[in-house]
């Protein structure tokens, strides 16, 4: 059976499939064997907002021009578009990552067995059409195929600090995101370190020899990793003291060179530039190596602690892919066996 879906959430055709497999079923068939497909209009870009901007104005005046023939044109604005390209809606759009991520989603819905993208609607250039065609048949790897990096058994050792009190946090949301981006690109291997958890022997240190052997293991771990994350709410305009605490703690040249990710939250965006002009300075202290595109999300960007805005997605990756060379080079521990 061939699903069409034109706009609306993934799961439109959950009845439909269910009633297909039951009569099959009752017509003796094997309902599990029965081949679906799904039909979806889509493009593969080079990041997340770079595939949402460059199909939305083709996809919109297809839906106005050919839908028009038929007397139902109608005008799609860009958030309502931006809507349909979410993770739970129906359109194959985003990065390489992405659109493997929402093919999988499919197979796991309806056990879908194959797609056709229409990626040519409402005239898209041939340029962008045959670009967004190569990044399917080299990036969008099927499951379990080697990712870069593998092949020299290198794995990213990444290391996040968490400046959140809370639990479930925003600020760790947003980091999931970075996360899932990060895994999509090379082999990494992550480890949190919650400073709001570490304790007395963190709390009521004032020099490093001050901290008990678990808080010494951890300041290592930040000291040691490959790719630091420093990922905080705004609390009062900057990060919280808890955080710098704990960066006071380290080594005052562990972190020279050293990658770091700026990542941070806040009830509103008003504080967004705590990123420019607390974070980086901090790092800037360690001679640290930050990555020039910052993160930020604010309430409304998310659904509880769920990332759902595609713009700060689109920051992830973007953040990412300008220092995916750099990282994958950082690379160094054997990845597991
Ligand atoms: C003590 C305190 C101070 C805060 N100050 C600010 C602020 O100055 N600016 C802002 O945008 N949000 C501020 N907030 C809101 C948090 O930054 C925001 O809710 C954040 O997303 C929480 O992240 P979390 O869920 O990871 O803890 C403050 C929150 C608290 C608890």
């Amino acid at each position: 059976m061939a699903l069409a879906l034109l706009l609306g959430p993934m799961t439109t055709h959950e009845e439909t499939v269910r009633l297909y497999r039951a009569a099959a079923a009752e017509a003796g068939h094997d309902a599990a064997a029965m081949p679906v497909s799904i039909n979806a209009h889509g493009y593969v870009g080079r990041t997340s907002q770079a595939a949402r901007d460059t199909m939305y104005p083709y996809f919109a005046r297809g839906m106005l021009d050919n839908n028009h023939q038929r007397g139902a044109g109608f005008p799609l604005s860009r958030p309502v578009f931006d809507a349909q390209a979410t993770p739970a809606a129906g359109l194959l759009v985003g990065s390489a990552q992405e659109v493997a991520d929402k093919l999988l989603a499919y197979h796991e819905l309806y056990g879908v067995t194959r797609a056709i993208i229409q990626m040519g609607f409402g005239g898209m250039p041939q340029k962008e059409h045959l670009a967004a065609i190569e990044r399917l048949g080299t990036e969008v790897a099927p499951p379990g195929a080697p990712r870069g990096g593998e092949e020299r058994g290198m794995t990213l050792r990444v290391v996040v600090v968490n400046g959140s009190p809370n639990e479930p946090s925003k600020t760790m949301g947003l980091v999931d995101v970075v996360l899932a981006t990060l895994d999509g690109m090379m082999p990494i291997e992550v480890a949190r370190i919650d400073v709001y958890r570490l304790g007395p022997g963190f709390t009521g240190a004032v020099e490093r020899d001050d901290v008990t052997p678990e808080v010494e293991s951890e300041l290592r771990l930040a000291e040691e990793a490959d790719l630091l994350v420093a990922a905080a709410p705004v609390f009062r305009g900057s990060y919280p003291g808890m955080f710098k605490h704990f960066f006071d703690l380290v080594e005052q040249y562990a972190l020279a060179g050293k990658p770091v990710l700026l990542a941070a939250t806040g009830g509103g965006e008003h504080h967004a530039l705590m990123l420019e002009h607390a974070l980086r300075p901090l790092f800037g202290f360690f001679q640290a190596l930050t990555v020039p595109v910052a993160i930020f999300a604010s309430a409304g960007d998310f659904d509880g602690t769920l990332l759902l805005n595609p713009r700060v997605h689109g920051r992830v990756e973007l953040a990412l892919a300008d220092v995916a060379d750099l990282l994958r080079a950082r690379a160094t521990s054997p990845a597991p066996s």
